[in-house]
């Protein structure tokens, strides 16, 4: 799949692409939002419960159609996700993407890998009225 590493990462990515975690839907969530790697036009989709206080990450969903690292990356996410604070979630960046994937990501698949980052920070900023938009799309020069 083009990607180069160790292979118990490479083996790990190949994991959550088979079997993704928090895959699917969450039903009221406090917010859902959807981006799309123009690239190609894989797109992810992500459900996303805040505690009461609206600081900390409950719980967190998403579907989507991509290839192995799209869709790694988001499965992993969600993970990471889970008990994180908002503010902790608008610091991650590319570099955190990479660590948590632990491969070596060419320039052209970085949109895979940090699509659903964007789209997990896109929705917060919106939510909070800190961005207006409709959909996510990774650019060139996205960290
Ligand atoms: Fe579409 Fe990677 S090729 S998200």
């Amino acid at each position: 799949m083009g990607i180069g590493g160790s292979d118990m990462y490479r083996q790990q990515i190949l994991d959550h692409y088979k079997s993704p975690r928090n895959y699917g839907e969450i039903d009221d969530p406090t917010f859902t939002h959807v981006g799309e790697n123009p690239m190609c036009g894989d797109e992810i989709r992500m459900d996303v419960v805040l505690s009461e206080d609206e600081e900390t990450i409950e719980h967190v969903a998403f579907r989507g159609d991509g290839c192995a690292i799209s869709q790694a990356s988001a499965s992993m996410l969600t993970e990471q996700l889970q008990g994180m604070s908002i503010e902790e979630l608008q610091a991650m960046d590319r570099d955190d993407i990479v660590d948590m994937l632990g491969v070596d990501i060419s320039p052209m698949r970085i949109k895979c890998a940090v699509l659903a980052e964007k789209v997990a920070q896109d929705g917060a900023e919106i939510y909070f009225g800190e961005k207006e938009i409709d959909r996510t799309t990774t650019e060139e020069d996205d960290d």
